[in-house]
This record gives structure tokens, C-alpha cells and sequence, in this order.
């Protein structure tokens, strides 16, 4: 109820005439229908929120370039909102917070040239299911190199780096730690243990937790929130390495709701507003230092990461040329 109640006095008193904002939500729907509320019921504006995966959301933010319905891209992997500040479909614009950000948010901002920032991170592991696992006498997979193996055949779940920035996070992890040779050659040999491939990138974990897989490639903050729901859910992040994302947030260029977008994003960067992450059960790491750390947020200092680079894998060509080579060199395989 406090933060409720900071967050209020912090989104200001409600406008005189409704004002409107269009936001697309690449988080987690709890997350989003959470903002959807308080801020509508806090500021007065009506939010109209509709929900994305981070490639899905780019795709549409490109497909409506020449006459925008979006406001405000909210949530979703760092590396397609860097894509939509280099093809100029977000607009530049400066925060006087970003001085509370840490350093990884900064310079997603800074990298975009201020078209998008940093609002959260989180690692890339994976998931299991204890209960299935001992069920099928299998082992709990530590490493990259341990999901090859045949006993998990048709066990593993990730998501199509195509329409999911936690896909492409993996796409792009692989690549940085072992070149892009080997990193398709990988996929390649994990493609014949995979299950299906989901549209969204949360629907792994959720199958996980619901016992229709035993293992997926997902973010490890998504795991908390599953079990905190009582469903039998672990994580682990693997041996040799791995990536993190910057989940970040844009405006978009053209908005017909400017103003409102402008008050959102300054309100969405606030220590009080990034708690609803939490209390939403979402769990990733949040983007102003002031933010109260939730004990499920996973412990960044106890993972291997691989140094990633984010300028170079958001960026277009790099981006679209990668998912292109998976659909056609993994996907197109049979299993
Ligand atoms: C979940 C995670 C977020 C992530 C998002 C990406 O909501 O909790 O941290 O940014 O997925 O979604 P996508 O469907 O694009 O993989």
C-alpha cells in the first residue's frame, strides 16, 4: 500500500480533460495490467494497453512507421528497441533522471542516442521442472553443452527468436561465447531435443511450471513468479556462460499523445513505478538504483556473463541477418 501510495503521488494529480496513451507492453501481462490500472486510476488518462513480444512489437512499430497508433513501448529485450532508434521509428528524448539509472540502463540510452532506455535487466538461463526431471530420471542440465544430450529429446522448450527478444537473447548469447560457427552448429544439434518453439518467450517457463516440458531456455527472473504460484519451477544459469538483457522503453516518433507519452516514461523511470515489477511478481533486476531490490531478484554477482555486446546485436542488419540464418539453417531442419 505505500508504494501504491508514493507511486500515486508521483503520477500527479488527474488530468481535467482525458487525455489517451497508447502503449505497447512487451513485460508480462500481470505487470502490464497492473500499470494499465494505477496509472489510469492515479493520472486520469485512459491507457490503452496492448501486449506484444519484443519482435511482434517491432514489427507492428515498422509496419504502422508512417502513421503511428503506439505512443510508447514499454518492456521487451534491449536489442529490437535499439532497432526501432536506428530505423527512426522512436524519439529522441533525455531524461532528467537518468543520472538515478545504473550504468547498464545509461548506456542503452546513450548507445540510442536517447531513443530508448534501459528499465530493467535480467539474466538468460534455464528452467526446469524438479518434479518431472526426477519423474523421467533426468539429470538437472548445467550447461549449454548438457541440453545436446539425448536423454533430453523432444524435453525442451524456447521460444522464435523471430516474434521473442528472450530467443534472440540466446541467438545472440551463443554467438558471442562460442562464434557464429559453433553457435549454429549448436543450435542446429539443440533443435533435435526441441520440443516446439513458442511465440512468446515466457511460454516456456509456463509450460515448465505446468508439466507439459521438462526443460526450456528462458530469463530467470520468470521463474519466481511461477513457483511463487505454487507450481513446481527452478533455474539455473549455465556453466559456461551466458547473456543478460536490458529490457528497455521507447517513445515512439509521431505520437499522437506526446505529452502524455513524455509523462509516462519520466513516471515509468521512477524508483516508486518500477516496484510494480514485484508486486506484479515479475522479477528483474530494476533500472533506478533507488528501487527497492526484491529478495527473488536473481543475484547478478553469483552468474557467469559473457560481456555482451548490445550496440552490435541490436543492430538491424546484424539482428535481421542472424534470425533469418536460425529460420533457415535450424528451423527449417526436421526433428
Ligand atoms: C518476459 C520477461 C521480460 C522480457 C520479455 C520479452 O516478459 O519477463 O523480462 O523482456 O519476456 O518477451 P519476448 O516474448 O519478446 O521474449
Amino acid at each position: 500500500m505505500a508504494t501504491l501510495a508514493a507511486a500515486m503521488l508521483c503520477a500527479g494529480t488527474p488530468a481535467a480533460a482525458q487525455e489517451q496513451l497508447n502503449i505497447i507492453c512487451s513485460v508480462q501481462a500481470e505487470w502490464c495490467n497492473l500499470i494499465q490500472t494505477v496509472y489510469g486510476k492515479t493520472t486520469g488518462v485512459k491507457v490503452n494497453m496492448s501486449l506484444k513480444g519484443s519482435g511482434e512489437a517491432l514489427a507492428q512499430l515498422i509496419a504502422e512507421r508512417a502513421n503511428p497508433k503506439t505512443d510508447i513501448w514499454f518492456g521487451g529485450t534491449g536489442d529490437p528497441h535499439l532497432q526501432a532508434a536506428e530505423q527512426g521509428l522512436s524519439l529522441e528524448y533525455k531524461s532528467a533522471s537518468l543520472a538515478q539509472l545504473h550504468d547498464w540502463a545509461q548506456a542503452q540510452a546513450a548507445q540510442s542516442n536517447y531513443r530508448t532506455v534501459g528499465i530493467y535487466s535480467g539474466p538468460l538461463g534455464f528452467g526446469y521442472n524438479p518434479e518431472l526431471l526426477a519423474k523421467k530420471k533426468l539429470a538437472v542440465p548445467k550447461s549449454w553443452a548438457d541440453l545436446l544430450k539425448p536423454d533430453y529429446k523432444g524435453e525442451i522448450q524456447v521460444a522464435n527468436p523471430a516474434s521473442s527478444g528472450t530467443a534472440y537473447t540466446m541467438v545472440a548469447t551463443l554467438v558471442q561465447l562460442w562464434g557464429e560457427d559453433k553457435a549454429f552448429d549448436y543450435m542446429k544439434a539443440l533443435h533435435r531435443n526441441i520440443q516446439t518453439y513458442t511465440r512468446s518467450g515466457t511460454g516456456p517457463i509456463k509450460a515448465v511450471a505446468r508439466g507439459e516440458t521438462t526443460v526450456s531456455i528462458s530469463f530467470v527472473h520468470d521463474g519466481p513468479g511461477e513457483k511463487l504460484q505454487g507450481f513446481p519451477v527452478e533455474t539455473i544459469t549455465p556453466a559456461e556462460g551466458t547473456g543478460a538483457e536490458i529490457g528497455s522503453m521507447s517513445i515512439i516518433k509521431g505520437a499522437r499523445n506526446l505529452e502524455a507519452a513524455k509523462k509516462f516514461y519520466e513516471w515509468a523511470l521512477t524508483a516508486q513505478a518500477q516496484q510494480f515489477g514485484a508486486a506484479a511478481k515479475q522479477f528483474q533486476l530494476p533500472s533506478n538504483k533507488g528501487a527497492k531490490v526484491d529478495p527473488n531478484v536473481p543475484d547478478f554477482k553469483k552468474i557467469r556473463f559473457i560481456k555482451y555486446d548490445y550496440a552490435k546485436y541490436g543492430a538491424s542488419a546484424e539482428r535481421r541477418r542472424l534470425i533469418a540464418k536460425w529460420e533457415k539453417e535450424v528451423n527449417s531442419l526436421p526433428r
